[in-house]
């Protein structure tokens, strides 16, 4: 049975848009895109995509109403700038998947999202940071690793080109994690996740 997902998002929609572009390898189909910001312009690719979306702020029961209608088994967070609320990770236990841009739990917790991130490591000045992708549970940045890649940045010289390299692992990290998901390959056992290949 394809498992059916919807991506929250806040931004520009990158990591959708690799979803959308490798949805037919993913085993799982986008059932619907939710943003909290009405200009996301990951709602229009989205759209162009024939994918169903919604701008939903600070409605929770809206959203958990929206997720049970698509009948959706998998929540993806892409850069949602949102709280996730305690009722939408106690409905959907282990089945809400985020992307962070660091190899938690470095650079993780309150404030360390987007550039922000990439701010802290290029001021720590470590030579190599990566990608995590993890579920979510109450804890910020603090649900069991799924997927992390690393990448050497000592060539680079500002954030925003950490950034850009950052992004590149997530788009391959990203859909190889939630493949695995919708193929019922992971595992988790006390806390740690095993991906059966
Ligand atoms: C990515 O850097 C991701 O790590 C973070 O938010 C950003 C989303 O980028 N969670 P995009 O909107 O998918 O391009």
């Amino acid at each position: 049975m394809v498992k059916k997902i919807a991506v929250f998002l806040s931004g520009g929609g990158s990591n959708l848009q690799v979803l959308i572009d490798k949805q037919e390898n993913l085993h799982g189909q986008i059932v619907l895109v939710v943003s909290n910001r009405q200009n996301a312009y990951g709602l229009t690719r989205a759209e162009k995509a024939n994918i169903e979306t919604a701008v939903i702020v600070n409605d929770d029961q809206a959203i958990l109403e929206l997720l049970r209608k698509k009948e959706v088994n998998l929540v993806v967070l892409a850069g949602y700038l949102a709280i996730v609320s305690s009722h939408l990770i106690a409905a959907y236990q282990n089945k809400i998947i985020n992307i962070h841009p660091s190899l938690l739990p470095s650079f993780s917790g309150r404030g360390a999202y987007g550039i922000h991130v990439h701010k802290q490591v290029w001021q720590r000045g470590v030579k190599i940071t990566g990608a995590t992708v993890h579920f979510v549970n109450e804890g910020i940045d603090e649900g069991p690793i799924i997927m992390q890649e690393a990448c050497d940045i000592s060539d680079l010289q500002t954030p925003e080109e950490i950034q850009q390299r950052v992004l590149q692992l997530e788009h391959v990290i990203l859909p190889k994690a939630i493949q695995a998901f919708c193929e019922n390959r992971i595992e988790i056992k006390k806390g740690k996740v095993r991906i059966h290949e």
